[in-house]
């Protein structure tokens, strides 16, 4: 049987950190050996905020770097920059003639960068749906991995591919289904105390960090003035701590903490030496492969290449299809 066909565009905004790796990351490496996987950076997207020229080759490139460090494998999937692709320009095109003013402005998206940024709101943050559908109708897809704050872009993705099969009488796009990351998804804990580990200092740790760096971090992570009472419930700050050692240690060295946390007899420096080693040790190979990479930009120059050619393939015959159907020449 054919594999099904996935899509997921990543924007390049920065580097990795744990939260995106055992996230999003991880779902894209199992996928990949189940499904057709086509995952794309998103750098014509990246335009709606105007990010300066000099900076765009260089964020494409630690995506790329970081990716296939975590063992995204170009045998297995297509990994491709979306600008290497000009075939969605094309699709964008003819699903924005039948994008409504109204449906776009409507989107949350939308409404909050128009809000973000008043003196840009320029149409292609209005028609941000649009290209995202077309980056996903393009290759037919039948599954997007995404995360919850793009579930309004993705139903706009499904209404184009069903009312261009209306419109034209025909059964030509599936609808993509989002697939939800979040059931598998570890949700790794911030350092400052509070909610997951995002993109701020204090709170994030790098894939590429060094066990130094590493250490630093999470040596300065939040505490309490420990356990007042034996097997009491454990404050977010401190759970925060046990959910990384869930995460990252053995359950072993979890046990051994969870004990003397129950015992009251827990010295958060040593928790916090463990788990910066464990923290470094998990991340060592990766790290490893992320020097590798770095280092070769003739690899990844024709590991893009390679994944254009394949995206274009596809994207290409999906474009025939089209051109036919609205009655343009094949
Ligand atoms: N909008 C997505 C995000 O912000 C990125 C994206 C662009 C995307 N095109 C896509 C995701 C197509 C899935 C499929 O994260």
């Amino acid at each position: 049987m054919e594999k099904e066909i996935v899509v997921s565009g990543i924007r390049p905004t920065g580097n990795l950190h744990l939260g995106n790796y055992y996230g999003a990351v991880r779902s894209f490496l199992s996928m990949q050996e189940e499904y057709n996987c086509y995952f794309f950076i998103a750098d014509w997207h990246s335009l709606t905020t105007r990010p300066k020229p000099e900076d765009i080759q260089k964020s494409v490139r630690t995506i790329l770097v970081e990716y296939l460090a975590c063992g995204i494998d170009p045998e297995k999937a297509t990994i491709y920059v979306q600008s290497d692709v000009k075939e969605v320009l094309e699709l964008y095109l003819f699903l924005n003639m039948n994008a409504y003013l109204g449906e776009l402005e409507r989107t949350t998206t939308f409404k909050e960068k128009a809000r973000k940024q008043p003196d840009n709101v320029n149409a292609g943050l209005l028609t941000y749906p649009t290209l995202m559908a077309a980056d996903i109708l393009m290759h037919r897809a039948v599954k997007v991995p995404v995360g919850k704050d793009q579930e309004q872009n993705m139903e706009m993705a499904r209404k184009f591919a069903r009312r261009f099969n209306s419109m034209y009488g025909v059964d030509f796009f599936p609808e993509p289904e989002s697939f939800s990351m979040s059931s598998k998804a570890l949700k790794v804990p911030g350092l400052d105390g509070t909610g997951k580990m995002g993109k701020s200092d204090g709170n994030c740790i790098y894939i590429k960090d060094t066990p130094e760096e590493i250490k630093k971090k999470v040596m300065k992570a939040v505490t309490d003035s420990g356990p007042v009472a034996p097997n009491s419930e454990k404050p977010e700050v401190i759970q925060n701590l046990f959910t990384m050692l869930e995460i990252v240690s053995a359950k072993d060295t979890y046990d051994y903490f969870n004990e003397k946390w129950n015992d009251c007899s827990i010295r958060y420096g040593d928790l916090k030496k463990q788990l910066a080693a464990d923290i470094a040790a998990a991340m060592a190979p990766i790290r490893e492969r992320i020097e590798f990479y770095s280092k070769d930009v003739d690899l990844l120059d024709r590991i893009a290449k390679t994944g254009a050619e394949k995206a274009r393939e596809s994207a290409a015959a999906t474009l025939r299809e089209v051109r036919g159907i609205l009655g343009f020449r094949k």
